[in-house]
């Protein structure tokens, strides 16, 4: 036994063993085995699987494998369970989630002593940040439970929905699922990562005891072929997962052209930059906090480590240092820093990209004491003299290893930060405010953390850009991700009704017109020239020669298609009324080219200059509403009061959206720093779209004009039967100041050209209005790069505002990052 004065010398401390005996109790009660959580009852276990506990590499329960019937019993629970629990008040709904919130709290400890022991988590982690995170998700949803009827009026529940979650963080996980889509009134069937089943059976027991409404929540676990069976079941409405970026693909392919909304939270490589005033003490705990938290197993992990050459010697060396202090082991021992990897499999993973690392030619490190040899721990390991291509600095190791690289000027700090396929987050490290904040923006991700690291909060929204997936998870921006316009739910419009050939004539249905009447008093004073649409002005000797030529639009120039080819566009007739060049793939990609060539300076153009710029188009359409009217009638043979109808409306959408320019605000969230979370509106990037076939001008026009209003560029494929509305926008374009590569139109064979929009790695979005084979191929070929689509099938009147413009298109234009910025010293 040492003495005391031999312990004061060393200052070595002991085990502070937290107790297993609640736990050992509670598996004890099961017997250790378990059936899934369905219609509010537990199923009779049926063929299991082990659950370990990584430190110790012992079983310590039996988990039953999902079947197909399983996921089947679990959703038609979740059906039978929908109306009573969406019709609920909303305060109702909210005094379950506040009762889930003190559930948990109630049994924190046992909770966190569980996912300790399931996952190999430290106690420090699951007492101090997972388990206050879930009872905070639960009090904040329970909020918007609350307030969902004002704050998100004219939305519902989407339905029914599947969740399928990581082991990394199981309990939180299943808490950034569950609390926003029960507030927002769906039923759920989640399924448990394979690893880490037991705190989400401890949850269902929670939810049962409090007396949530049988089969508003399921829990079926099972590996990924459970989870395949939720994806593709045909009675789930919404699938939400977060996982690996490979299977986030695969589910997107699964999903494509079903009509199931999705929102995937994938993987990432975040970049942890470190500038030369930084404060290289506190960079050090930031660093601790990024790549040695949970081991490492972190999706937005601060994993590569972007030095200024100035202090980086000098940085490496006061990490050795403290990589040398770091404690490693019993994940109960609530004096540890590191606990276990969660599994052999990923242990070998590790051990594997490490291997490679070294034999790519990097320096690796590790401290010099021994991890423990039973379980599965791995040390944390710094890696130097890494090329920004090699393994290691490309590849999610999902483990304690940081890979370092230095950089010169703030410029080339952007530039190596983003040279990932990933996007989900990123810290800066900055004495300088000013730097900070130009950085911030530059950088893709969805989060961006100043002089600070791995924040999280209910009220701050998290999620990834790029190939780190889409939609939101926390705050206002990610209700919506449960949430659908009343009526649009895709079970009440019926997924298998496919558009045909009646779309046309509801496009043009005269019931539709009545619904705007303004729309016929306004434009007399927006059109210069309503004689223009006298009937005499009609007769076919005014038309505009069917020998003139229309080209492409391609970076603000009338470019000739790169083959010869045109087609003959016909009335419904049979009238042939002009040709509309065939634009084929090098059309394309040449006009992603130059939306690229266009996109940075648009989007820091400012939102007054661009919503200047939109007025200015609606000037110039107004000044030729004449010619416009006429065309659209003798295309469609609609009726010419209907055609000016159509340009009225596109003046005054045009207008929509030159006012938005300036107002669609972000935010700042409520989070309990001392500091603040801006949560910033930022466009997409590139947006392909493919236009409805109905309302040549006015659907081009309605999607155009939101995404150019947030700071997008386009590449438009208009309307394939009408596309001559289109071409005659070009002089309207070319007289109104829109820079060039902004907006740029390719006519021809609207699916092929989708197609190759859709694949294009280069483009970061797809909008496709069509048929729904059109949808299904959007979504299957977006996922080569994880593109954000807006694909749908569903009738749309575009005349209506209420349908055709506003923050739904808003909030497809954008995505929300998250700045957090702590304040003082
Ligand atoms: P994974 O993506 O395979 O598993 C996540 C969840 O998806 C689990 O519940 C799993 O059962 C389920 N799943 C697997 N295949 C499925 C399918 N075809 N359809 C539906 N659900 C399916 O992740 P895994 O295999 O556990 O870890 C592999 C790597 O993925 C890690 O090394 C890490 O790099 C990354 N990862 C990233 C996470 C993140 O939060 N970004 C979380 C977990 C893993
Ligand atoms: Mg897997």
């Amino acid at each position: 036994m040492s003495s005391v004065a031999e312990i004061f010398n060393t200052m070595e401390y002991g085990p502070a063993p937290e107790s297993e005996k609640e736990v050992l109790s509670w598996l004890g009660k099961h017997e250790r085995v378990f059936g899934h959580y369905i219609g509010g009852a537990w199923t009779e276990p049926g063929q299991l699987f082990d659950v370990m506990n990584p430190a110790t590499s012992k079983t310590i329960a039996r988990v039953s494998e999902g079947t197909k019937a399983d996921v089947d019993a679990a959703v038609a629970a979740a059906r039978s369970a929908l109306p009573d629990w969406k019709g609920l008040a909303p305060h109702a709904r909210a005094r379950f989630l506040y009762a889930l919130a003190r559930g948990v709290q109630k049994h924190s400890r046992l909770l966190a002593v569980l996912e300790s022991m399931d996952n190999g988590k430290s106690i420090r982690e699951t007492r101090d940040i997972d388990v206050p995170l879930v009872a905070r998700h639960f009090y904040h949803h329970a909020g918007w439970a609350q307030l969902l009827d004002s704050e998100f009026a004219g939305y519902e529940a989407i339905g029914v929905v599947g969740q399928i979650i990581p082991w990394n963080f199981p309990l939180l996980m299943l808490a950034w699922k569950i609390a926003p889509a029960l507030a927002a009134g769906n039923t759920i069937i989640l399924k448990p990562a394979e690893f880490t089943p037991l705190t989400a059976l401890c949850f269902a027991e929670i939810a049962h005891e409090i007396g949530i409404p049988a089969g508003v929540i399921n829990i079926v676990n099972g590996h990924g072929e459970t989870g395949a069976a939720i994806v593709e079941h045909p009675d789930v409405d919404k699938i939400a997962f977060t996982g690996s970026t490979e299977v986030g693909r695969i589910i997107r392919k699964a999903t494509a052209g079903s009509g199931k909304k999705l929102s995937l939270e994938l993987g990432g490589k975040s970049p942890f930059i470190v500038y030369d005033d930084a404060d290289l003490d506190s960079v050090v705990e930031g660093v601790v906090d990024a790549i040695w938290f949970n081991q490492g197993q972190v999706c937005c992990a601060g994993s590569r480590l972007l030095v200024q050459e100035g202090v980086a010697e000098r940085l490496v060396a006061k990490l050795r240092a403290r990589m040398e202090k770091l404690r490693v082991g019993s994940p109960l021992d609530k004096a540890v820093d590191m606990g276990a990897i969660v599994a052999p499999v990923q242990l070998e993973r590790i051990r594997e990209l490490v291997q490679q690392g070294v034999s790519e030619g990097s320096t690796m490190w590790q401290p010099s004491w021994a991890c423990p040899t039973e379980g599965c721990f791995y040390p944390p390991t710094l890696f130097t003299d890494v090329q920004p291509s090699s393994t290691i600095a490309q590849v999610e190791i999902f483990g304690p290893v940081l890979v370092t690289m230095t950089f010169r000027t703030p410029e080339e700090s952007v530039a190596l930060a983003n040279n990932t396929p990933y996007g989900l987050a990123a810290s800066i490290w900055t004495e300088s405010i000013n730097l900070a904040l130009d950085i911030a923006p530059k950088i893709k991700a969805g989060v961006v953390w100043v002089n600070s690291t791995n924040l999280f909060d209910a009220a701050a929204g998290f999620g990834g850009y790029r190939e780190s997936g889409f939609g939101r998870e926390g705050g206002r921006e990610g209700m919506w991700e449960y949430l659908v316009r009343q009526g649009r739910g895709s079970r009440v419009e019926g997924r298998g009704n496919v558009r045909g050939a009646s779309r046309r004539k509801t496009a043009f249905d005269s019931t539709s017109m009545q619904s705007s009447a303004e729309g016929a008093i306004l434009p007399s004073t927006l059109d210069p020239q309503p004689s223009t649409l006298s009937s005499s002005s009609l007769s076919s000797s005014s038309l505009p020669p069917v020998d003139r030529t229309p080209k492409l639009f391609i970076a603000g120039k009338q470019a000739r298609p790169d083959q010869g080819y045109t087609r003959r566009i016909h009335s419904p007739s049979g009238r042939v009324v002009g040709e509309s060049p065939e634009g084929n793939r090098k059309d394309i990609r040449n006009a992603v080219e130059a939306a690229h060539a266009a996109a940075k300076g648009w989007a820091r153009a400012t939102g007054h200059n661009r919503g200047q710029i939109l007025y200015y188009i609606a000037e110039n359409l107004a000044a030729r509403g004449g010619d416009f009217a006429r065309r659209i009638d003798e295309m469609t043979e609609c009726g010419k009061r209907r055609a000016k109808h159509e340009v009225d409306a596109s003046i005054a959408r045009l207008f929509t959206y030159g006012a938005w320019a300036d107002k669609y605000d972000g935010s700042v969230h409520s989070v309990p720093i001392r500091g603040v979370a801006i949560a910033m509106n930022e466009p997409i990037g590139v947006i392909g779209m493919a236009c409805p076939d109905e309302y040549s001008l006015l659907g081009m026009i309605s999607l155009v004009a939101p995404a150019i209003a947030t700071g997008n560029t386009t590449i438009v494929i208009p309307s394939a039967d009408y596309p001559l509305a289109a071409t005659d926008f070009y002089s309207v374009l070319e007289t109104s100041d829109v820079p060039a590569g902004v907006i740029n139109i390719v006519t021809g064979d609207k699916d092929g050209l989708a197609k190759v929009l859709a694949e294009h790695d280069d483009v970061e979005a797809m909008w496709y209005f069509g048929a729904r084979e059109g949808v299904r191929m959007t979504e299957l070929a977006s996922a080569s790069n994880m593109k954000r689509t807006w694909a749908t099938w569903h009738e749309r009147d575009w005349l209506d505002a209420k349908d055709g413009e506003g923050r739904e298109f808003l909030r497809a234009a954008t995505q929300v990052k998250n700045i957090w910025v702590p304040y003082g010293e």
